[in-house]
């Protein structure tokens, strides 16, 4: 079993279904959320998951509150971090840190729509390209290197919440196919 963290802003429906997905054989020893009143924290305490929830607020610096994280991943030996909607960038020294060992979910078809609310952004631009995309996390925002991505159109006029919808049930599938590649490669 592979020792993975999960980190978290949000809601946390991938978070729940990576550690619900039984045949990832995956032990998901810590959970990282920004938001102290996110519904991801709630997930975690359900399912009896180590937490670490902070409040940036609290800290002087994005380095403060990694050295914590850097810290807890340490304790737990944790062997792949998982991104599920953690909506913070990583400094350079951490993502140098945990190379090749950091990945994320982006609900486009990168490199388009990069950033906060990408499938609204490709909705309004009316080209019709939507899609998941898993990657590989560097220092910049949303442009390591692309573990797997599928395209998905909207052919049948569908309202940007129909959209919206068929793109998370992309993510669902896509996300669990993506950590079996990478852990494969551990
Ligand atoms: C997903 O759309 C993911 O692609 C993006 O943030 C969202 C998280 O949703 N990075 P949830 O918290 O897993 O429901």
């Amino acid at each position: 079993m592979k020792k993975v963290a999960i980190f978290a802003s949000g809601t946390g429906t991938n978070f729940r279904n990576i550690i619900n997905d039984k045949s990832l054989n995956l032990d998901c020893v810590l959970f990282v959320c920004d938001k102290p009143y996110a519904k991801s924290v709630d997930i975690a305490k359900e399912k009896n998951i180590t937490s670490f929830v902070f409040n940036p607020k609290d800290y002087d610096s994005k380095s403060a509150y990694e050295k914590d994280i850097i810290f807890m991943l340490e304790t737990y030996n944790v062997e792949l971090i998982i991104l599920a909607g953690y909506m913070r960038l990583l400094s350079a020294d951490f993502t140098k840190k945990f190379e090749n060992k950091i990945i994320n979910i982006h609900p486009s078809l990168l490199p388009l729509y990069k950033g906060a609310n990408a499938i609204p952004q490709a909705y309004d631009d009316g080209k019709n390209i939507f899609g998941v995309t898993i990657h590989y996390v560097n220092a910049e925002m949303d442009s390591g290197e692309i573990i797997l991505q599928e395209k998905l159109t909207n052919t049948e006029n569908l309202t940007l919440d129909e959209v919206t919808e068929n793109i998370h049930q992309l993510e669902y599938k896509l996300y669990p196919m993506a950590i079996k590649k990478v852990i494969d490669k551990l």
